[in-house]
């Protein structure tokens, strides 16, 4: 490991936060966190496991809570269930079980108490230290193929301070998520962020840009956060810590800059959601992907065929 200063410059850690509830998926999340629900066969959180370890962060914080034991166990040995794959010789399976505990170097810690976003991150603060970091939201998936991470840790890299990741979205859908305002950079695809806004009216929205769930972080994040109120929600926002860095000079933390991704994301934090992401991520699988789509395209069409003969019943 190299020579870490007083400030660390080079983004290594990653920080997931995983403390919330998951109440728009009761009751299969009553026993079970939301980060376990499956995405095909994988589990949500291990998709931003392996896109952080694809970025050179393995050293991952999760930020849990109560009932978040499934997560650790995830990432961990299941020396029984190994110790069985191997007596049937199926050791494609005992390879997929293994992979999971020896991705990443993971850690944990506790909330506590659910107090917002900002709250999970500043939680991070002992195991992060006085280096920039990463952050990744799990409800957001980026697709493997449109790397979205490596661009902003070399945007931070070169300009210091902290990184957010953009995409346009409809003015209806801004009331959704964290929205900036912005001004060109000397960089294409890159914006200086100017103010930000957590879930606005549409009225009020300063642009259509809006905020996703990856971050590089600058770590004067950690005392903004400690002197941030509580804002939308009552809860303690990122997106207002955010915005106080981005009226900063380099040498005080700011300024922040946005990257504009273009990529395939995919959303799973509603059940629509979740399920469009199931799917469209089933049709691009090689093992899956023929057969799902061919019934698929069946399944359409004989609904469009009962849709259309039920219109003719109800209007002829
Ligand atoms: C959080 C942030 C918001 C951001 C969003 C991205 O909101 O507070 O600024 O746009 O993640 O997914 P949440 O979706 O957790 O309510």
């Amino acid at each position: 490991m190299g020579h870490s200063g007083a400030h660390d410059s080079i983004v290594r850690k990653a920080v997931i936060p995983a403390a919330g509830l998951g109440t728009r998926f009761l009751p299969a999340t009553k026993a079970t966190p939301k980060e376990m629900l499956p995405v095909v066969d994988k589990p949500a959180i291990q998709y931003v496991v392996e896109e952080a370890v694809a970025a050179g962060l393995s050293d991952v914080l999760m930020v849990t809570g109560r009932g978040k034991r499934p997560l650790e166990d995830h990432f961990d040995r299941a020396y029984e269930l190994e110790e069985a794959l191997r007596e049937k010789g199926d050791s494609e399976r005992l390879a997929e079980v293994q992979r999971s505990s020896e991705l990443a170097d993971v850690h944990y810690v506790r909330q506590g108490v659910p107090k917002g976003l900002g709250h999970a991150v500043l939680c991070a603060a002992p195991h992060v230290g006085p280096a920039p970091f990463a952050v990744l939201l799990g409800d957001d998936l980026i697709d493997e193929r449109d790397p979205l991470l490596p661009a902003m840790i070399e945007v931070q890299k070169a300009k210091g301070g902290s990184v957010v990741a953009l995409i346009e979205v409809d003015p209806a859908q801004v009331h959704l998520y964290g929205c900036a305002a912005v001004e060109p950079s000397d960089q294409e695809g890159v914006v200086r962020v100017t103010d930000l806004v957590e879930k606005p009216d549409a009225a009020d929205a300063p642009s259509n840009l809006a905020i996703i769930g990856r971050y590089v972080l600058a770590p004067e994040v950690f005392d903004v956060l400690r002197d941030t109120p509580p804002g939308r929600g009552g809860e303690i926002q990122l997106t207002d810590a955010l915005r106080t860095l981005a009226g900063r000079s380099r040498d005080e933390g700011g300024p922040v800059h946005g990257v504009l991704f273009r990529g395939r994301r995919y959303d799973t934090g509603d059940k629509a959601d979740y399920l469009r992401t199931i799917v469209r991520l089933a049709c691009d699988r090689d093992d899956l992907g023929p057969e799902f789509l061919a019934w698929l395209r069946q399944f359409v069409a004989a609904r469009s065929v009962a849709e259309n003969s039920a219109v003719r019943e109800a209007t002829g």
